[in-house]
C-alpha cells in the first residue's frame, strides 16, 4: 500500500483558516512515550507512543504517522487497519492497540525485536482535517558486541616484538576499542574501524610491545564501548610467555557486561 506523504495542500489552508476562526487547536499531544535507548533484539515491549486530545473535533482525515528520520515507519488512517512500512514491518506488531478508545487505538508503535536501523530522529504526526501536531524525540537502538576476540599475543622474539590484537563485531553506533595491560591503556596501538554493508561496525585494535620489556605473566584486557548507550565490554587474557595457548591453564577470560540504565 502507499503511504500519504502530507496532508494536501488545500487541507492545510482549510487547518490555518480553522485555527484562526477558532481560536483554539484541534490537535493535542498530551503525553510522549519514545524511549532514548533501547538494546537491539530486546524482547521487552518497547512501545512508541504519542497520546493526543482532539477536543470537540471529528476524526475526519485523522490519520497517525511515524517516522524513523525520513523514513515511514507505520501509519494508521483512522477507520482502516494499521500498517507497519514495506522497510520496518518485521520490526513491528500491527495488532497492538494503545486504547479502547476508537479515537485513539491504533496510535502506538509495538517494536518486535528492534534492530539498530530504527536509530534516529522519531517523529509522530498527528493530523485531520482541522490541524496536527507532531512529536520528535532522539532514539539509539544500540548493538552490543556480538563477539569480543583477544587473541593469544603473538611472539617474534628476533624482532623482540609482541603484538596483542583484539576484534570487536556487530556495534552500532561505532564503538571505541580499547587494548590494556596491567589495567592502563597501552600507549602504541592502533584503532581500526570498519562499517559493515548492514550498518553495523567491526573495530580491531593492535598494540606491539618490546617483548623484553614485558613483566610476566601480563594481564591484556580488551575493552569496547559504545558511550552513548553506556555499554561496555571486556575480555581479559592473562599471558606468561608460553608460545601455545594452552586454554585449560592459561586463558582466563572474564566477560564484563557493564550495562546502567539512566
Ligand atoms: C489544545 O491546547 C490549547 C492551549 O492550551 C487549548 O486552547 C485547546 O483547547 C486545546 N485543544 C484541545 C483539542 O484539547
Ligand atoms: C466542546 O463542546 C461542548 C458542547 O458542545 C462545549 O461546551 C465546549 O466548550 C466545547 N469545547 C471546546 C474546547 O470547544
Ligand atoms: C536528528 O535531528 C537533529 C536535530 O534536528 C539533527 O541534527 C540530526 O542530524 C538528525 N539526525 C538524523 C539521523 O537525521
Ligand atoms: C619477525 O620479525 C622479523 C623482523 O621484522 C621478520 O623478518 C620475521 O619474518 C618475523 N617472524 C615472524 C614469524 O613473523
Ligand atoms: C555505513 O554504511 C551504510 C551502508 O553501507 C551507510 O548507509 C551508512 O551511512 C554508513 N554509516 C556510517 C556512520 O558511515
Amino acid at each position: 500500500m502507499r503511504f500519504i506523504r502530507s496532508v494536501p495542500i488545500l487541507s492545510r489552508a482549510f487547518v490555518l483558516f480553522a485555527a484562526l476562526t477558532s481560536g483554539t487547536w484541534a490537535i493535542n499531544i498530551t503525553t510522549v512515550d519514545i524511549p532514548y535507548l533501547i538494546k537491539a533484539g530486546s524482547t521487552d515491549p518497547i512501545i512508541l507512543d504519542c497520546n493526543y486530545e482532539l477536543g470537540n473535533s471529528s476524526t475526519d482525515g485523522l490519520v497517525i504517522k511515524w517516522f524513523v528520520n525520513q523514513d515511514v515507519l507505520y501509519q494508521w488512517i483512522h477507520g482502516k487497519v494499521p500498517t507497519g512500512s514495506e522497510e520496518f514491518k518485521k520490526y513491528i506488531d500491527e495488532s497492538f492497540k494503545a486504547s479502547n478508545d476508537p479515537r485513539t487505538m491504533y496510535r502506538a508503535v509495538k517494536l518486535v525485536k528492534p534492530s539498530h536501523e530504527l536509530s534516529g530522529n522519531v517523529t509522530c504526526l498527528i493530523s485531520s482535517m482541522y490541524g496536527e501536531a507532531r512529536a520528535i524525540r532522539k532514539m539509539l537502538v544500540y548493538s552490543p558486541a556480538k563477539s569480543l576476540q583477544l587473541h593469544h599475543p603473538l611472539l617474534n622474539k628476533t624482532a623482540n616484538r609482541l603484538t596483542v590484537t583484539c576484534l570487536a563485531e556487530g556495534l552500532y553506533p561505532r564503538p571505541k576499542i580499547i587494548i590494556h595491560r596491567d589495567r592502563k591503556p597501552i600507549q602504541f596501538q592502533e584503532q581500526r574501524y570498519k562499517n559493515n554493508t548492514d550498518g553495523r561496525f567491526t573495530a580491531e585494535a593492535i598494540a606491539v610491545l618490546k617483548a623484553d620489556k614485558v613483566k610476566l605473566p601480563v594481564i591484556f584486557q580488551c575493552e569496547v564501548s559504545i558511550f552513548e548507550a553506556n555499554y561496555s565490554f571486556i575480555q581479559e587474557y592473562v599471558y606468561n610467555g608460553s608460545q601455545v595457548p594452552c586454554f585449560s591453564l592459561l586463558i582466563l577470560t572474564l566477560n564484563l557486561i557493564v550495562f546502567k540504565r539512566y
